[in-house]
């Protein structure tokens, strides 16, 4: 069986898939021999007179099947993967569309593909020689090909065929006319620019895997079956949604200039994901396409959706699409509920009322930092060198930033890779504050580090450790009440590092023999405690460290790891802990 597919049978799959849409809304009926899904409720009396009809080759999900539903499509019919259905099967929908309701009639509006043309062009015909009011429109907002290469191949349908089937689909809601409905959709259609980009082509089910020549490059303009695009660029996201700006918008384009947008002009963006990209790098991409439209080009969308509206199968690629607002109308039409599943306005209109804020003034500012170095409470009674104090650190932290590299070695073997820079980002945070900020004061030197562990580190091992060193100031401060003014003797911190252990017990069930960080922390904590020697307790934190290699984890994430090499491989955790520990004994 081919791979990377779920199902590798291209029809099973759109068979399912339109199944599928009539489970997400029960208010669809489908029909399974002609691949067509219908709202089946809207009959009623105060049913609308135009139904909107669509469709196309499948893979283009939610489109279109996913955008029938009150307020949206009254049908789609579905062709295989890539293929536009037969003739036949849209001349059934709009039979069944007609005979709903005879004094209803039916907008279809596709999107600019021969195949999709032919095939309704000739349903409408033959539907109309049967009595049924019908048009069509057919939209081509694509502006990745220009005019002059786009020749007798002509603009295709991208994304912003849903925001003209959406609107037209409102105006239908509220009563418009045939006519009107007709009218509102070219009108949208007419003032819609779309442009692509992707990473790579398309793989169809069930068909051969062919490696895709794209490499490092991204094509512009690529269409939404693998057709070929304007031109292939090597470029970073910014460059990227520049030049695709500057198709869309850039009026000395001869070539291209589709619409023509001024500052003062109000518009629709629609960042549409082509179905592969991931919803974090989709916000990436929103944001970079926004921030440029504000800055390149002074204008600020009316309304922004970033969404998966109309796909290229599993499409490593995303489209921009700006709609001028030409009529106040297309905003409201917009925002008119609609009652598809594949619609996924993501507020009210309401909230669009504070408009769009690139200019960042409404950002929250830094909250002053939480509870910093305690600096009101009273000195303690534990005091250090504080030039030694200091160096020591300096010497341990240095050590273990050096060993970052060989951490993440270790981690990206049996962990997920990160534990080398999470505890590098901490050591070097540490470090510059005991640079800058040195303390004579045992229990203020200890509880500041803790602070800039919290506010430095994520992740579990930032989290432990913030939690051990704020405990170990705990148990500093539990000596120094009866201690009287005094420097930290060996036997002081031995204590306080005990409790601190006792503490961490008490937030991970991490006992030695889990392969973490425990493995080399608590024969340190205890070898000090009895020997009083660094020397001793820092060897026992590295015997310990040793005997994690091949240690089966129990805790944490390697446990979900297992890889070969991991035998000689330590828990990267108690490798830092140790290279830190060996750096204070210099
Ligand atoms: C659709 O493509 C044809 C060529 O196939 C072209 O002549 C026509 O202008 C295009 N229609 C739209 C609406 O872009
Ligand atoms: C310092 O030690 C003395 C004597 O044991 C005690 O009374 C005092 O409360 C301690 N001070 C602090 C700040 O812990």
């Amino acid at each position: 069986m081919s791979t990377k597919h779920f199902s590798n049978d291209a029809s099973a799959i759109v068979a399912a898939a339109l199944r599928a849409s009539t489970y997400t809304n029960p208010s669809l009926a489908l029909s399974p021999s002609q691949k067509t899904v219908i709202l089946c409720d809207d009959d009623g009396p105060s049913q609308h007179a135009v139904a909107l009809l669509s469709g196309g080759g499948s893979g283009h999900e939610p489109s279109f099947a996913g955008f029938v539903g009150r307020g949206f499509l009254s049908a789609a019919v579905a062709g295989s993967v890539f293929a536009s259905p037969s003739a036949e099967q849209v001349f059934r929908a709009l039979k069944v569309l007609g005979a709903k309701q005879p004094d209803r009639s039916i907008l279809v509006v596709i999107m600019n593909y021969t195949g999709d043309v032919l095939h309704f062009g000739m349903a409408v015909e033959k539907a109309r020689a049967e009595g049924i009011k019908v048009e069509q429109l057919v939209v081509g907002d694509d502006v990745g090909v220009g005019r002059k290469r786009g020749g007798r191949i002509g603009r295709r349908g991208l994304a912003g065929t849903v925001l003209v089937q959406k609107i037209a689909a409102a105006a239908a809601a509220q009563g418009a006319s045939l006519d009107d409905v007709r009218k509102i959709a070219s009108q949208v259609a007419d003032n819609t620019a779309t442009v692509g980009a992707s990473l790579a082509h398309v793989h169809v089910p069930g068909r051969e895997i062919v490696p895709d020549e794209l490499g490092q490059d991204i094509e512009i303009g690529m269409g939404i079956h693998n057709e070929e695009g304007f031109g292939r660029v090597k470029t970073d996201l910014s460059g990227l949604v520049s030049t695709m700006l500057k198709q869309l918008l850039d009026q000395s384009d001869a070539d291209r200039a589709y619409i023509n947008v001024a500052p003062s002009d109000e518009i629709v963006v629609m960042v549409n994901n082509l179905g592969g990209i991931s919803v974090l790098e989709q916000g990436a991409i929103t944001t970079e396409v926004v921030e440029q439209l504000a800055t390149t080009y002074k204008l600020t969308p009316t309304r922004l959706l970033s969404g998966t509206y109309m796909t290229s199968l599993n499409g490593m690629g995303f489209s921009i699409t700006i709609l001028k607002v030409a009529d106040k109308s297309f905003v409201s039409l917009l925002d008119a509920p609609a009652d598809a599943a594949g619609w996924s306005p993501p507020v009210r209109p309401e909230n669009w009322q504070r408009g769009i804020d690139t200019s960042k003034s409404r950002d929250i500012p830094d909250a002053p930092p939480s509870e910093t170095e305690d600096d009101n409470s009273p000195p303690s009674n534990l005091t250090i060198d504080s030039q030694l104090a200091a160096s020591r650190l300096a010497a341990g932290l240095s050590s273990l930033i050096a060993a970052e590299a060989q951490i993440t070695k270790y981690d990206t073997l049996v962990g997920d890779g990160d534990c080398g820079l999470c505890l590098k980002t901490g050591a070097e945070a540490v470090l510059s504050h005991i640079q800058s900020s040195p303390s004579s004061d045992a229990i203020r030197l200890v509880r500041s580090i803790a602070h800039v562990v919290e506010n430095s580190m994520d992740g579990t091992s930032g989290a432990l450790y913030a939690i051990f060193i704020n405990a170990l100031a705990s148990g500093l401060q539990q000596s120094a009440a009866s201690s009287g003014k005094q420097q930290v003797t060996p036997q002081i911190w031995a204590e306080a590092l005990k409790a601190a252990l006792a503490s961490l017990a008490k937030y991970t069930p991490a006992q030695p023999g889990d392969r973490t960080v425990v493995d080399a922390l608590a024969p340190f904590v205890e070898t000090l405690s009895t020997t009083l020697s660094l020397q001793s307790a820092v060897d026992a934190a590295r015997k310990g460290c040793e005997s994690t290699k091949g240690m089966e984890a129990s805790l944490g994430r390697s446990v979900y790891v297992s890889v070969e090499g991991w035998n000689s491989c330590p828990d990267p955790g108690a490798y830092g802990l140790v290279k830190f520990l060996e750096g204070l004994l210099q």
